[in-house]
């Protein structure tokens, strides 16, 4: 199993910048970077990722036995893991799901945020999570673990999530994808429902018809089935 060594940081650009650094730098698998505060965060498709002081902020540096071009798997490994941790700290009554690719939500409000990048022969892994606060200003609903109830510190979710990744990476690891696979369609949109895409400035309509064996996500739409490897996802409409 993965043994990680915490590096904690007060204040930072990006966690994942430093986690490139430190894994140019010859840092071990399971190398972790995490900050109290980000003032460069980033989030997929080129976005910020607003990261005031009171939510979870951390980079891991992973060198996975497996070839570069299983990247996109460890973000579904990472989703598995944040649901876990994050459920382990909400009322009982509420519970993580899933958005493709990455997106983990809890009452139709994201709740964290995953980044995986590759890095010479590293994966940088890349998450965030709201425990104290939802960030305003975004265009979408935002949740946070305290504002759902949950009871949180930092730290605590920190821990939470560092041993829930280490159970998911050894599954992906000892047994591949499929385990990973099957597991994130069961906490996930259900196989039917109506998926609106956003890929650039286009958008694709259509119903979910599941994940590819690599994790692209497959659209059933009027014009037949669509493949898809990037994009943003909303549900129902
Ligand atoms: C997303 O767009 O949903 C992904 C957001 C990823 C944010 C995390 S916070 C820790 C790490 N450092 C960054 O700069 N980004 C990731």
């Amino acid at each position: 199993m993965i043994a990680f060594q915490v590096r904690h940081y007060d204040n930072i650009g990006s966690t994942n910048d430093e986690a490139q650094r430190l894994a140019a730098d010859g840092a071990p698998h399971g190398t972790v970077v995490h900050a109290d505060e980000q003032t460069s965060g980033r989030g997929r498709l080129s976005r910020r990722w607003l990261s005031p002081p009171g939510n979870l902020y951390l980079s891991i540096v992973l060198r996975p036995g497996a070839a570069a071009a299983r990247t996109p798997e460890i973000g579904f490994v990472a989703a598995l893991a944040v649901a876990d941790a994050v459920d382990a700290l909400l009322p009982r009554h509420a519970r993580a799901s899933l958005k493709w690719p990455n997106d983990v939500l809890v009452n139709d409000g994201k709740i964290a945020g995953i980044l995986a990048e590759q890095a010479g022969d590293a994966i940088i892994l890349g998450i965030g999570i709201d425990v104290l606060q939802a960030p305003g200003g975004v265009p979408h609903k935002v949740s946070s673990i305290v504002g759902c109830g949950g009871l949180a510190t930092v730290d605590g979710a920190r821990d939470r999530l560092l041993a829930a990744l280490a159970n998911w990476l050894d599954v992906w690891e000892h047994d591949g994808f499929a385990p990973i696979r099957m597991a994130w369609l069961a906490r996930a949109h259900p196989a039917g429902s109506t998926l609106n895409v956003q890929l650039g400035d286009r958008f694709l309509n259509g119903r979910f018809a599941g994940l590819d064996d690599d994790g692209a996500l497959l659209l059933d739409t009027p014009d037949g089935r669509s493949r898809i490897v990037a994009g943003d996802v909303q549900t129902g409409g």
